[in-house]
């Protein structure tokens, strides 16, 4: 439970030359949720995007599962147990819900070997995604394409999911069964990097947090001190 999982050293980055991102230190430990908390336009997104190999950070460093990965593409992280959940979820909407959980197991050898049984526990975790298996994925509701972007995330047999506002455009009784899920696969070893505009929910849900301002991380700590903490109780918990 001790042991840094992902640890991230004075990274920096953005797009072409506008820098978004400032000297970024972070740890995520094995099994652990932990959030990133901040404002829209903050640098979330960017941050994930960073750690999964979508854009190439101007300097620092990413270790992930002891190896160093900075520059690595994105196919190498995700074969190598980091996958993104990205915002807005990308399902592949002319494809049934299998085929995009197949597309998720088709990122290594060994997830396409382990394909049947992982699906049995995403079709578990998601019991409506069983129901769904044949239809197209762009028909799906909104829940639904959260809970399947999710289990194609889990489909390459990750150690750690990077989630980037899963509550989004969600009801809150569908929102309950998306971080359900998420407490689960955290319980089944995974440990998750989280991003939530709903930063009470995603307090509970996490052990730790970290608060990032105009790319800058501004707080961290324990999500109880969070919790405690006046800046973040007046910014993000409105009390
Ligand atoms: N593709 C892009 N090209 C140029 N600038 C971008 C691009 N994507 C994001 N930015 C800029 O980077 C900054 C951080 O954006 P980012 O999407 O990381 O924020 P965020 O914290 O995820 O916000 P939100 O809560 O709205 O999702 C913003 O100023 C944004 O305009
Ligand atoms: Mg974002």
């Amino acid at each position: 439970m001790n042991t840094p999982i992902l640890e991230v050293n004075n990274l920096s980055g953005g797009y072409g030359a506008l820098q978004v991102i400032w000297n970024l230190n972070l740890t995520v430990r094995a099994g652990e949720i932990v959030c990133l908390i901040g404002a829209n336009g903050a640098g979330k997104t960017t941050t994930l995007r960073l750690l999964s190999g979508l854009e190439k950070p101007m300097k620092g460093e990413i270790k992930f599962q002891g190896v160093t990965i900075t520059s690595w593409l994105p196919a190498r992280i995700a074969r190598f147990g980091m996958t993104h959940v990205p915002e807005g979820r990308n399902l592949f909407g002319l494809m049934t819900v299998r085929e995009n959980l197949e597309v998720g197991a088709n990122c290594s050898p060994e997830a396409w070997q382990k394909k049947e049984e992982t699906m049995d526990y995403v079709y578990n975790l998601f019991p409506i995604l069983t129901e769904r298996a044949n239809q197209l994925a762009g028909t799906l509701s909104g829940g639904e394409q959260q809970m399947l972007a999710i289990a194609r995330a889990l489909m390459t047999r990750p150690s750690l999911l990077l989630v980037d506002e899963p509550s989004m455009g969600l009801a809150p009784a569908v929102v309950d069964n998306v971080f359900k899920a998420l407490r689960e696969v955290r319980e089944n070893g995974v440990a998750i990097f989280l991003v939530e505009q709903d930063v009470r929910r995603s307090l509970k849900l996490a052990e730790r947090g970290y608060v990032i301002e105009n790319g800058h991380i501004v707080a961290q700590g324990t999500s109880a001190e969070l919790m405690e903490n006046e800046e973040v109780k007046r910014a993000y918990l409105a009390v």
